[in-house]
């Protein structure tokens, strides 16, 4: 189909070019629309008729139902537009959605996003996101399902290591701006998942029931959604669990209600991998055709590979089983969406774009800057490290260390960390020197650790650990580890431990035994400069933690926003509901990390506001080192009383903050009264008058505390 037509028109506006489309299609291919198939294939009969019939309006790349830890043959802009000329054969000619898991980066690697979020920085998030979007889009990819805000609170589910943490308002600002950097160029368009909830699967294990009220949903899970919408998000992938026995693929109230009529969301609900088909096996649909029914009622609008549509909604239509309504509507939300992104001005079929290059710049900046340093008794390395020993499992590792959902990461792009180490102690003045050792066989290990002076050792998670489908009942080291720490300990002069995770590992002993611990997730392409840069102090980025890491799987789920009960026990742990057997507090907070910098006490410059008013609050921040240091800062707050429980502490602002050396820099935190408030028990947003306390995360410490909080009395406006 080459000849312009009405919908190709610019100059009409676009809801007339989505409506001359729309007029022009028939139900069938209204439904093609609707119908998302994985791996088409240009030289397979079934899948170029499906394409010339206008069977299918979008497909999937990926190697299957768990493509995270799975690798396929990878993408290339050769087949991706193969696959677009086959679909401009069919009658109407409309290009494909095509889709793809750019999670963390394509070619360029990123940290996984808990390791990104660690950074809490939302430029750095900005910017990597983009970059990931423009090498997708250079292989033809328009679609790419990212982000994920589910908040978590259990370790034990592996697909923590695709969060951005236990904060709603951490993962709110960074989502929204992964959006926006995947939806900067226009050419592709971001998918917010997992809507909703899913984060809360009981136990931990994946894709299980999740129960959940909606005044939590509305003050914590929906939140990063509503964000993402805000920011204009493209699509929404809803979540494979249910919500208080409702799977989210047939929640009517939650997809149509609140995310489409209440927050006005007019892009494209995609179902995740055949979750319309898995109505039948949660046991709320007879058959396929009645889960295609109650997919489409709730809001679902194109259905991922479960082919429940194509088989079934033209004839429930037909039928007058299914309003023909809630098809035309699901198809001009695709046409809607394919509109914005370019492809119905009649020339979606380009030449090859110019590749895009790794960004080793960006990537080595988004690694340092997810490193949280636990305790930092021996960092940096310095001549008195002397003769430095270098062992564990991750010296030589590669893929390992780009972590899980790296579809098109190539792992001979990894510098190794033994590599990146080797010259970072080169360089080093004086007279340090570097062996490297595969922890192999623990007992040349240790024959090797008694003769240093240094021992690191790397330890933690292989990246086939973390993901989907990936949970552990247990969130200690893997199996061998700790017991491998413990021996070294015993003839290690300085022990140094790095943790590469997917998740918060259970690291008490760790901590207690070494005299440096670096948690470092999966850091992707860089990883080594990255780690290398940290370890000699030529880095001069750190994170904090966005999860905290609790005593034991025991203690899960846990977050700093617990609410308090009605016997109220402090963070520390010690009072009433505390466990008989474990102290109750964790290892290390939320938004723990050793700082290099100061920080003085938090001042408000007027401590009474009204509701429509803001809060601005100050805090003096020294640098006493001789490099400049670039760190998060973060404002905690809580409600003192209000309508409902509130949590105990929760993140309500934060930034990051470069300081010079030996330079002092005044942080100011401008927050709008409005960022105190929440749904209370009538479902509506309310903002209370009362006291908030408020206080900056300690950044000299471990762990953030509450002394030198501000109170902050917000008024109504005739008191
Ligand atoms: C995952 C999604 C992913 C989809 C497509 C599903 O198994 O839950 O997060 O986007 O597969 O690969």
């Amino acid at each position: 189909m080459s000849t312009l037509e009405k919908w190709h028109d610019v100059r009409l506006s676009p809801a007339e070019r989505v409506e001359a489309l729309l007029a022009e299609m028939t139900t069938a291919e209204m439904v093609g629309q609707l119908n998302q198939s994985a791996n088409l294939r240009v030289d397979d009969a079934s899948d170029t008729a499906l394409l010339a019939a206008g069977g299918v309006g979008s497909t999937l790349l990926a190697s299957g139902a768990t493509a995270g830890n799975v690798r396929d043959d990878g993408v290339s802009f050769v087949r991706t537009e193969a696959i677009q000329r086959a679909a401009s054969t069919s009658r109407l000619g409309i290009p494909l959605l095509i889709a793809r898991d750019v999670i963390h980066g394509h070619r360029t690697v990123f940290p996984i996003p808990l390791g990104l979020a660690a950074s809490f920085d939302v430029d750095l998030l900005r910017h990597t996101a983009e970059h990931a979007a423009a090498e997708a889009a250079a292989d033809g990819i328009n679609w790419t399902f990212a982000p994920m805000l589910d908040i978590v609170e259990d370790a034990r589910w592996g697909r923590v290591a695709e969060s951005l943490g236990e904060s709603p308002l951490l993962t709110s600002r960074l989502g929204a701006a992964m959006v926006e950097g995947i939806q900067q160029s226009g050419k592709v368009t971001a998918c917010a998942k997992h809507f909703v909830g899913y984060g809360l699967s009981r136990g931990g294990r994946d894709y299980a029931s999740v129960d959940v009220g909606e005044i939590t949903l509305r003050n914590s899970h929906l939140r990063p959604f509503r964000a993402a919408v805000d920011a204009g998000v493209g699509t929404v992938m809803a979540a494979f669990s249910d919500v208080d026995g409702i799977p989210m693929h047939s929640h009517r109230y939650l997809l149509r209600t609140v995310l489409k009529e209440e927050w006005g969301f007019d892009g494209v609900v995609v179902a995740d991998w055949n979750g319309i088909g898995e109505l039948v096996d949660h046991g709320v649909a007879a058959d396929l055709r009645d889960a295609a029914r109650l997919a489409i009622e709730a809001g679902v609008d194109v259905d991922m590979v479960s082919g429940a549509y194509a088989a079934h909604l033209e004839s429930l239509a037909d039928a007058g089983d299914v309003d023909r309504e809630l098809v035309v509507d699901a198809a001009r939300r695709v046409l809607r969406l394919k509109l914005r992104l370019g492809l119905l001005d009649g020339d979606a079929i380009t030449a090859a774009p110019a590749p895009v290059g790794l960004d080793r710049d960006l990537a080595r900046a988004a690694a340092e800057a997810s490193f949280v340093t636990l305790r930092d008794d021996a960092l940096p390395l310095t001549t008195a490290s002397g003769r430095i020993l270098l062992t564990g499992p991750y010296a030589h590792e590669r893929a390992s260390l780009m972590g899980t959902w790296v579809l098109d990461g190539d792992e001979r792009d990894v510098a190794t960390i033994a590599e990146a180490l080797e010259g970072a102690v080169a360089a080093l003045p004086g007279s340090a020197t570097l062996e490297v050792d595969d922890g192999a066989f623990i007992d040349r290990t240790l024959r090797r650790a008694r003769e240093a002076d240094t021992t690191i050792a790397l330890v933690g998670e292989h990246a086939l650990r973390s993901g989907e489908d990936s949970a552990t009942s247990d969130i200690g080291l893997p199996a061998g580890q700790l017991e491998q720490l413990r021996a070294l300990r015993a003839v290690s002069g300085t022990l140094i431990v790095v943790v590469f995770a997917g998740r918060p590992l259970a690291l008490a002993d760790v901590l207690e035994l070494a005299d440096a611990v670096v948690f470092a997730w999966h850091p992707g392409t860089e990883a080594g400069p990255a780690l290398a840069a940290l370890l000699t102090g030529e880095s001069t980025r750190s994170g904090r933690l966005p999860m905290l890491l609790p005593r034991s799987a025991g203690h899960l789920p846990f977050s700093h926003a617990e609410r308090p009960s009605g016997r109220p026990m402090p963070f520390d742990g010690r009072g009433m509901g505390r466990y008989l057997d474990a102290p109750t507090a964790p290892v290390a907070d939320f938004g723990a990390g050793r700082s290099r910098l100061r920080t003085g006490s938090l001042r408000a410059t007027a401590t009474v506001v009204l509701p429509d008013g803001e809060v601005i609050a100050e805090v003096e921040v020294t640098n006493p080192t001789d490099r400049s240091v670039r760190e998060p800062a973060l404002l905690l707050m809580r409600d003192d009383v209000a309508d409902i429980t509130r949590p105990w502490r929760e993140l309500v602002d934060f930034t990051v903050i470069e300081v010079a050396a030996g330079d002092t820099v005044t942080v100011r935190f401008e927050i709008p009264v409005a960022a105190f408030g929440y749904t209370g028990r009538d479902r509506t947003q309310r903002v209370d008058t009362g006291s908030i306390h408020l206080w900056a995360a300690a950044a000299d410490g471990s762990e953030p505390g509450e002394a030198g909080a501000v109170v902050v009395t917000v008024v109504s406006a005739s008191s």
